[in-house]
């Protein structure tokens, strides 16, 4: 009787937990839901979501619990040789009570995230009758072992599970697709209307030359524009990868600066850089990271004045790196703040300066995706800083830099 009754309560907290998951359709967010919902049933230690790239074939971590959780984002897991390979070949739950005696446990998913497995439980996401990912709960807490109710439990959450991130990948790209459009009809409109121009009896050679500088400046800015909605689509559908290597954040820095200072001495801003000497190093993706200090840097010099200044500084706290692009420069309304990360959100400007309103949506991505966060503060005529943190995992870059 009283597991009868213990029963009704989570099943009332499975009906809780599924609205709660149909309430979103935003990727990142319900996959959070649903691995903290995992975890609350099924008492284990940590979470992880794989989901399966219908293209590709291939089977990859997309969200896992836990500090260094984010570092799973991305790893491929082999279809032959890996529990989650076994859940979406055969479409059903497995329990492998010890991972040491299993030859399907992918050891190296592991050694990635620095997360010790010793049992799991993994159930398959089925959406439409499609296998679509799979659900794994590992280690169970307190030494105990997975029974009957754990696997029916997270059989009936990954189910309600399955269908919101359907719902949530489609949405998506629906989403993207028609943003996209509608923001390339502006260029394509005006080239298509100079290159009339130009085929009009009465155009001057003068004219033609003006209006081919036109086309080209519009071809430009769609040629950067797709390159940019690819990294983000990417980076959106988690099927962006992540270089996993220890990275000096100062060269990253420095390299970035030098790219933008004939733009700033051009425009008469000041550029200037303070890092202490010894920076502890971070692990993660070099090139990706200089994308980042790109977007901000060169947002600051987009938007300052002639005689603005723009500040770079890191500032090394405990467990954490902070880097801060501080500028003197228009600042940002109060009421544009809470948009200025959405992707394709510009303040309208008087000065029509050209973007797409990207460059910020992707270093977010990008800062998330290595586990930090980045946050702006910026006051109208006075300036804009721009502050994200990263963490630092000592022990992790210490191993590698032996
Ligand atoms: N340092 C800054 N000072 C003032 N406004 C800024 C600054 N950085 C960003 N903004 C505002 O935030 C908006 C969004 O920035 P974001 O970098 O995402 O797009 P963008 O620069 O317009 O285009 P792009 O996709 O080319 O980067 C900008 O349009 C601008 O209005
Ligand atoms: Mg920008």
């Amino acid at each position: 009787m009283v597991q009868d009754s213990e029963r009704v309560v989570w099943l009332e907290r499975l009906i809780e937990i599924s609205r709660s998951l149909n309430s979103t359709l935003s990727l990142r967010p319900l996959l959070h839901r649903i691995l903290v919902a995992a975890q609350e049933l099924t008492r284990t230690e940590a979470c992880s979501i794989l989901l399966l790239d219908r293209k590709s074939g291939q089977l990859r971590f997309e969200a896992a619990t836990g500090p260094q959780g984010y570092r799973m984002r991305s790893i491929v897991v082999p279809m032959e040789g890996s529990i989650a390979g076994w859940v979406v070949q055969t479409g059903a739950p497995l329990v492998i009570p010890d991972v040491r005696s299993d030859p399907r446990h992918y050891h190296k998913a592991d050694e990635q995230s620095t997360f010790t497995t010793h049992s799991i439980l993994a159930v398959p996401l089925i959406a439409r009758d499609n296998v679509i990912g799979v659900l794994e709960a590992l280690n169970k807490k307190n030494g105990a072992e997975f029974g009957e109710e754990d696997v029916e439990l997270l059989t009936v959450l990954g189910d309600q599970a399955a269908v919101a991130v359907q719902n949530a990948l489609l949405f998506q790209q629906s989403d993207l697709i028609a943003e996209i459009v509608h923001e390339m009809r502006t260029p394509l409109a005006a080239i298509l209307a100079y290159a009339e121009l130009m085929q009009r009896a009465d155009a001057t050679l003068a004219q033609c030359r003006q209006f081919a500088d036109v086309i080209r400046g519009e071809a430009e800015r769609l040629n950067e524009m797709a390159t940019n909605f690819l990294d983000l689509a990417r980076l959106e559908s988690g099927r962006a990868f992540f270089a996993q290597d220890p990275v000096d954040l100062s060269t990253v820095i420095r390299m970035a600066v030098s790219v933008l200072m004939p733009q700033a001495d051009a425009k008469q801003i000041g550029l200037s850089v303070d890092i202490p000497s010894a920076l502890p190093l971070i692990v993660g993706d070099a090139q990706r990271l200089h994308q980042v200090m790109l977007n901000l840097v060169g947002n600051a010099v987009k938007y300052c004045r002639p005689g603005d200044e723009v500040t770079i500084m890191v500032r090394s706290e405990e467990d954490r790196l902070v880097v801060s692009v501080a500028d003197t420069g228009p600042g940002i309304p109060a009421e544009a703040l809470p948009h200025i990360f959405e992707r394709f959100y510009r303040v309208p400007d008087v000065r029509r300066t050209l973007g797409a309103g990207l460059g910020l949506t992707i270093a977010r991505q990008i800062v998330e995706a290595h586990g930090g966060e980045i946050h702006v503060s910026s006051e109208e005529g006075q300036g804009t800083t721009f502050t994200f943190m990263l963490p630092v995992n000592k022990t992790r870059v210490d191993a590698d830099a032996h």
